[in-house]
């Protein structure tokens, strides 16, 4: 990299939801924060986040039970210490975010707050009704625009982390006219989102393409639980519209689920109905669609009122409008769709990852938190409990000072020779086919073999953005696809027809990828 030209800042943010807002605007309070964006920082995974955030506002809530559902939900493989971080934190981090402009709905004088599926008490803060993440990217965006202390690098593509010797010194980034230049820091936080583009059918934007995942995986970092992939239940299904979600909150106002026979049908899958844990309902709907023969299910609020349904969730309605379904008389047909991944960069409690002085935070991190499966509405309040401990462990790290020649980290990516953009959708079908809601041995082994031979089709120096997307889709699609066959029980977001039960004797642990090592 002797010719490629350097920028230095105290804090690199790579990503721009509400991790990379949230640590960002805190960090600079400090210090010069430089975040980088692939599209803009109006785009990401958190701006699509209907249903809310999560935290014990309520004095009916308590610690003990957001805790316990958390717990409950994450099927034996949260970790203890982070779900007792983000409940305690929770709170106050999501009055720093009302501190920082976001707007909450109210109701009667005081937040309002909803439920989702697995939660036994209201503790779900929304904004414009459905909108929760617009709102928040809002504030958050705004204020970070205006910040002295931030430089936004939009429609700019992190190719790789550059680090020596493990210790991470920023990112290896192509500008917008192709050519590249090292964004070198004392911290390097990933807050690059998830990976909902590994599916066919996804609630997840364009841009999720598993870049953090990848890149972090080839700078050395630990990987964990990428096999646990959330399938969100009700999403819309119809022809010539886009999977668009149709969240859970609708289900914690009353919604019920019916087969194509008009059926009600969750009471023969779980007690809590249309508000058992995700994992649960999406299996539930995958088994009454076989039963049934169909690719859908529907939805149906019809009994509410016209006026509570329009302003509870004037997004969704609008959206189904545009289609010819409304929300006030029609049954909306909907299927699950890939939603969250729970694994990511694996971190400790102060977000810190395996490489020195690289973070992670959201959803690209595995804190812990998600364990199997992920509790509804508690990623945008991980992302500020564990941002806000990113910060301040950042506050104690000595400044890197002279930054080495990077001689012996070439450019990883390149080296891996991977193929061309157009099989992107090939291995979205891949991933649905075999390593979607239910896998089998066989599937996953074929899928696996799939993968391996878009990795050989043929061989080429990558230079354009999609051919980057490509390979970051295709490093986690087969890590996914391994631990997928290596996890030999269904838990959380893994599902296996061949192994149907939860194996606590022998699974209760998590399968962890290090490029250099394997699994470990
Ligand atoms: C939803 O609104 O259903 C999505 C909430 C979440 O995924 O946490």
């Amino acid at each position: 990299f002797k010719e490629t030209p350097r920028v230095y800042a105290d804090v690199i943010v790579i990503g721009v939801g509400i991790a990379g807002l949230f640590t960002a605007i805190r960090a600079a309070e400090t210090k010069k924060v430089l975040m980088i964006t692939k599209k803009s920082l109006l785009e990401s995974n958190t701006r699509y986040a209907q249903g809310g955030i999560a935290a014990v506002i309520s004095d009916e809530d308590s610690f003990a039970y957001h805790r316990q559902d958390t717990l409950i939900a994450g099927a034996g493989l949260c970790s203890h210490d982070a779900v007792e971080i983000l409940v305690h934190e929770g709170p106050e981090c999501v009055r720093e975010l009302i501190r920082m402009g976001t707007q909450f709905d109210f109701e009667n004088g005081e937040l309002a707050l909803t439920k989702e599926g697995a939660h036994s008490q209201r503790r779900i803060l929304h904004a414009h009704g459905d909108a929760t993440g617009f709102e928040i990217v809002r504030a958050l965006s705004e204020k970070a625009m205006l910040h002295p202390n931030i430089e936004v690098w939009d429609d700019h593509f992190v190719i790789d982390l550059i680090t020596q010797d493990n210790d991470c010194y920023g990112a290896l980034v192509q500008k917008p006219d192709g050519t590249k230049v090292l964004a070198l820091g004392d911290a390097t936080i990933l807050c690059s989102g998830g990976a909902g583009q590994l599916y066919r059918y996804t609630t997840n934007p364009e841009i999720a393409t598993a870049d953090g995942i990848s890149i972090a995986y080839r700078a050395g970092a630990e990987i964990r639980d990428v096999e646990f992939i959330q399938f969100h239940p009700t999403v819309l299904c119809y022809p010539g519209a886009p999977r668009f979600l149709i969240s859970e909150a609708v289900r914690g106002e009353g919604a019920v689920l019916r087969n194509i026979k008009g059926e009600r049908f969750m009471d023969r899958y779980h007690p809590q109905l249309e508000l058992a844990p995700r994992d649960v309902v999406a299996l539930a709907i995958v088994s009454e669609m076989e039963l049934t023969k169909s690719t859908f299910i529907y939805i149906d609020i019809t009994h509410e009122s016209a006026e509570k349904i329009k302003h509870r969730f004037p997004t969704i309605y609008e959206q189904c409008l545009k289609y010819g379904l409304d929300l006030t008389t029609d049954w909306v047909p909907v299927a699950p769709a890939a939603h969250y991944m729970m694994g990511g960069v694996k971190t400790g409690l102060h977000g810190e990852t395996s490489v020195n002085r690289l973070y992670a935070c959201g959803e690209v991190s595995s804190t812990g938190v998600h364990g199997a499966n992920r509790l509804a509405s508690n990623s945008l309040s991980e992302a500020i409990v564990f941002g806000r401990r990113i910060i301040d462990e950042i506050a104690k790290l000595d400044p890197v000072g002279q930054t080495p020649e990077f001689s012996s980290t070439t450019h990883r990516l390149e080296q891996l020779k991977q193929p061309i953009v157009e099989k992107r959708l090939k291995l979205q079908k891949i991933m649905l086919r075999y390593a979607g809601l239910v896998r089998t041995a066989k599937g996953l082994e074929k899928g696996h073999e799939e993968l391996c031979r878009q990795l050989q089709i043929f061989e080429s120096i990558l230079t354009k953005r999609e051919e980057y997307e490509f390979a970051n889709l295709l490093t986690c699609a087969m890590l996914t696809m391994q631990a997928a066959l290596r996890r030999e029980e269904s838990r959380g977001g893994h599902f296996r027809i061949d192994f149907p039960e939860r194996d606590d004797l022998v699974w209760r642990k998590h399968i962890v990828f290090n490029r250099e090592h394997g699994v470990i």
